[in-house]
């Protein structure tokens, strides 16, 4: 059964800790964490403050996605304020920052994640698929929410799939951007294990069947 990531960045900031708590009744087990710096991204949204809050007000799985530019700079804060997962863009810093950024996050305790951005091959995440607990394929530009799924990106998934099967790798598939009722079935038939939705989960009043029409838990 796949897992379903709600993305906070289409929650109510003003009572997250309810909004964590409405799509853990509703059976998420997991909670997407979007940290833009204006830089790698044309947007801001949050960060190290934030996330220990939540942390403090629940026990879900906290999936941080990074979309910062030099991501080691901030490694070791991000995982101390209670985050479970790190993910870090490859277009982010140089290879070998950014494999110094994994190694870190595993050495305190952390799982460590690696994405892409639209534009990029996927074959520039080979290299890290060996040391990462996750791979994130981005189906929207990131930096912000409710944006139309980009369906090319499917093969993606489909190459990234097909290469953690065949190696045998310990290492979950994510998808992020434009997924809802629609477009769920398309990334869960290319591979995905881990659904990321913000505003077609958040954007609902009705969560539980918001995420129950998603077709996982
Ligand atoms: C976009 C973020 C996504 C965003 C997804 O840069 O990485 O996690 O919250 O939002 P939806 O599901 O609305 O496309
Ligand atoms: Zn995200």
């Amino acid at each position: 059964m796949a897992i379903i990531a709600p993305s906070v960045l289409s929650a109510d900031f003003s009572k997250l800790a309810l909004e964590a708590e409405e799509v853990r009744a509703a059976g998420a087990r997991w909670l997407h964490f979007d940290v833009m710096d204006g830089m790698f991204v044309p947007n801001i949204s949050m960060g190290i403050p934030v996330l220990k809050s939540l942390r403090r007000a629940t026990d879900m799985f906290l999936d941080v996605h990074l979309m910062i530019e030099k991501p080691l700079r901030y490694t070791r804060q991000f995982c101390q304020a209670g985050a479970d997962l790190l993910c870090f863009h490859v277009e982010s810093d140089t290879r070998e920052n950014i494999a110094d950024a994994i190694a870190m996050t595993k050495e305190l305790g952390k799982k460590a994640g690696i994405s892409l951005k639209p534009a990029t091959a996927v074959e520039e995440l080979l290299p890290f698929m060996e040391t990462v607990d996750l791979a994130l394929v981005m189906t929207v530009e990131p930096g912000f929410g409710g944006q139309k799924f980009m369906a090319g990106q499917l093969d993606k998934l489909r190459v990234l799939r097909e290469h953690i099967d065949r190696l045998g790798l310990n290492c979950l598939l994510e998808v992020d951007g434009g997924i809802d009722p629609d477009t769920a079935p398309l990334a869960l038939e290319a591979g995905a294990d881990v659904l990321v939705a913000g505003s077609a989960v958040f954007g609902k009043t009705d969560r539980a069947a918001a995420i129950a029409a998603l077709g996982v838990k």
